[in-house]
């Protein structure tokens, strides 16, 4: 799939206008704090609503202004069409084809696109739910099931959380919330279970392109919804396991068992990435975990992710880019980039792609 127009109107410091892609490579360049990343950032925000820079909102819409929006012509094999988002102050909008969507769901997955920024190395180093965002982010565009399910089991655990939090459950209060969590926990859980394997095979392969050596590396789901050999439970040992949680749940008040406490555990020579990786292991890790993650959308979804890359020279040596580039430049994808031009030798050619230099928030 590929972007093939990108109107912005009061987003940061860009100028509104709209600009045509290249649906192969394109690059923008410029000095520092001109809107590079913005034009990136606003792609991403066009695929979910969501920025790799912040979580709020606000942030988008530029000094002084009330609202701005994001929309963009989309090329896939299914067909053309049109979708934006429009941000006021605390509300958010998607539309496709200029109708007002009000569920995300009906949203989110239309775009699919893979992002590789300088904040990536949380992916590795951050949390175990910067490392479930993730997972989140991309079963979303390769089964709409899952989102669904996936928004709601958080919206049971907010109300099951705040219900504990009052002190007003008991528990067949909580039997109920408990079935809606069963059952959305069941299914969250074996998709994460079969990513994980499927990243793991990957990775195994990958990270030695990325690092030049032969590390063992591994991904693994660490859930309690799973059995010992990593297998998901059934449906009615899930149950079972989230109900008897209940009694130490009232106590502690808060929700002990479900997807939102799984981590997605990444080793390196059987040792935790997290907490014994290098910077530069870490970084390989990231890439191949991305690139596992464009392979497996390609092969479940047919079709090709947009992939943006952020400031390529400031995060990536030479020879992991050569090895980046190899793997995504092949042609077949649309690839949005920013750098700053000193080291763009090893970017590969333009070919039939676009050249955008960024100044001030604009672009030409
Ligand atoms: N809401 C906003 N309204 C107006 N301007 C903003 C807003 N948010 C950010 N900016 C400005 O946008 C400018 C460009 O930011 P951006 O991060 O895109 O730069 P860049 O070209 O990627 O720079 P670098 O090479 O340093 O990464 C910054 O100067 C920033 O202050
Ligand atoms: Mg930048």
């Amino acid at each position: 799939m590929h972007l093939e127009t990108l109107t912005t109107y009061n987003f940061r410091n860009l100028i509104d206008s709209t600009i045509i892609l290249s649906p192969g490579i394109n690059l923008f360049l410029g000095r520092n704090g001109q809107g590079k990343t913005n034009f990136l950032e606003s792609i991403a925000i066009l695929s979910s609503g969501r920025s790799f820079r912040t979580t709020r909102a606000a942030d988008f819409i530029r000094w002084g202004e009330r609202e701005c929006s994001i929309f963009g012509k989309v090329n896939s094999d299914n067909g053309s069409h049109i979708q934006g988002v429009a941000f006021k102050k605390s509300e958010k909008e998607f539309f496709i084809d200029h109708e007002k969507v009000s569920l995300s769901k009906d949203y989110i997955g239309r775009l699919s696109i893979v992002t590789f920024t300088p904040a990536d190395i949380q992916l590795v180093k951050g949390t175990p739910a910067d490392r479930r965002r993730f997972i989140d982010k991309h079963m979303a565009d390769i089964d709409s099931l899952y989102l669904q399910k996936l928004l709601a089991f958080q919206r049971a655990i907010k109300n099951k959380n705040s219900m504990l939090k009052t002190g007003g459950a008991d528990h067949n209060k909580l039997a109920a919330w408990n079935q809606i969590i069963a059952e959305t926990s069941r299914f969250i859980t074996a998709a994460r279970v079969e990513l994980a394997r499927e990243l793991d095979g990957k990775v195994r392969e990958l990270y030695q392109h990325f690092s030049g050596t032969a590390s063992e590396v591994s991904v693994r789901l660490v859930s309690a919804l799973t059995s010992s050999d990593g297998e998901p439970l059934t449906a009615e040992e899930t149950a079972e396991k989230i109900n008897q949680a209940a009694t130490r749940e009232i106590k502690f008040g808060v929700s002990l068992v479900g997807p939102h406490r799984d981590e997605l555990q990444l080793t390196i020579h059987s040792k935790d990435a997290r907490a014994f990786a290098s910077q530069g292991e870490s970084r390989s890790f990231v890439l191949s975990l991305k690139i596992a993650v464009i392979e497996l959308i390609e092969r479940r979804r047919r079709d090709t992710p947009i992939v943006l890359l952020d400031d390529v020279d400031a995060e990536l040596d030479t020879g992991r880019k050569r090895a980046l580039f190899e793997l995504i430049g092949d042609g077949r994808r649309q690839v949005i980039l920013s750098g700053t031009g000193e080291s763009m030798q090893s970017t590969p050619q333009l070919g039939g792609g676009r050249l955008f230099t960024v100044q001030d928030g604009g672009s030409e």
